[in-house]
């Protein structure tokens, strides 16, 4: 066993990690090497006051980023022993990561890390092909994995009782007129290292869609490109709703989404249901879940896309100065 994690080890896991979603791309992450452990936190600077008061995308975003952190670790040979929020003074650091036993990666842990450059939202409609039983099987033992569930919405008439959750919760958001104003700030039609490029914001909405689109300043539709008739919506959950089960569920997220690209599909996420909370106590009782929703994904077989940027590594690294 190796006495703790180098410099280099910490600069490589958190290129990995800085691959994971954030809301609007904030990207709201740190990382440090401490005492011989890598320590991920939620950058305060970062934060969204408006769109995520409570610091729950935040604390998704940073749970997804764990999940490849301990995968690029893992696949290295050097996999972690995780702590989550390991200073109850301190609840800005997510997770603490110390060396364990070193072994060979597992085939599931080296395709899963595979797919983490190859990951993006895609906003754009999919084809109308079903997602095949198979595939849908492993996206749900992907959640369980992680100590979630996820619930596959089924049938016309149940994404459509989603469909409407899920609007009335936009119009609720979209009424808000700082929520508005930060949606805005974080769109870039220029080339930028965070944020949300035009060009991945997917088409603009129209009246006729089934579900709603965050606006990110996409392009015109042209005629005839309407979404999947019957997209296949998955609702992730986590046993309870702390700080420390949304962290857990970042983790879980990030399994699902990376288990979805090694499977050839698309995914887009739609969090307003579970951002209004009236939202998302309707959607919890539709599905007759326990727990808490945590992420909606629409998931299919889409066109061929870009990842989008993220800011250099040195920039969300917080090393010791070193003195001359
Ligand atoms: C907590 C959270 C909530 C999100 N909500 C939405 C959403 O409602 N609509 C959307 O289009 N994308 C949503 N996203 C996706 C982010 O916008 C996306 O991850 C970010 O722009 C980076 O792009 P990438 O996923 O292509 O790497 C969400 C991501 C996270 C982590």
């Amino acid at each position: 066993m190796t006495t703790g994690y180098t410099v280099e080890q910490l600069r490589a896991a958190a290129a990995d990690a800085v691959r994971a979603p954030s809301l609007h791309n904030t990207q709201p992450w740190r990382f440090r090497l401490r005492d011989g452990g890598i320590e991920l936190a939620v950058d305060p600077l970062r934060r969204l006051p408006a769109t995520d008061p409570s610091g729950w995308g935040a604390r998704i975003a940073c749970g997804a980023a764990l999940l490849n952190l301990r995968l690029s670790l893992a696949v290295a040979g050097t996999p972690a022993t995780v702590r989550l929020r390991p200073y109850p003074g301190d609840p800005d650091v997510v997770a603490r990561l110390v060396p364990d036993v070193p072994r060979r990666p597992s085939p599931a842990e080296q395709s899963l890390h595979g797919a983490i450059a190859r990951r993006f939202s895609n906003r754009a409609p999919f084809w109308p092909d079903p997602v095949p039983a198979d595939a849908r099987w492993r996206l749900g033992e992907a959640a369980r994995a992680e100590h979630c569930w996820l619930e596959l919405v089924i049938g016309t008439s149940a994404v459509n009782a989603f469909a409407e959750i899920a609007r009335s919760a936009h119009r609720v958001l979209e009424r808000d007129p700082a929520y508005v104003t930060e949606r805005t700030e974080w769109i870039r039609s220029e080339p930028s290292p965070d944020g949300v490029p035009t060009a991945a914001g997917g088409p603009q909405g129209e009246p006729q869609d089934l579900l709603p689109q965050r606006g990110f300043g996409g392009r015109n539709r042209a005629p005839g490109r309407d979404f999947e008739p019957e997209p296949l919506v998955a609702v992730l959950g986590s046993t309870g709703n702390t700080a420390t089960d949304q962290i857990v569920a970042g983790q879980a997220l990030q399994r699902v989404l990376l288990t979805a690209t090694d499977a050839g599909l698309a995914v887009s996420m739609l969090s307003q249901p579970v951002e209004v909370p009236g939202a998302r106590e309707a959607l919890r009782l539709s599905l007759g879940r326990f727990g808490a929703p945590q992420m909606v994904m629409r998931i299919g077989f889409g066109q061929p896309g870009r990842a989008t940027p993220r800011r250099p590594v040195g920039e969300v690294l917080d090393l010791p100065v070193v003195q001359a």
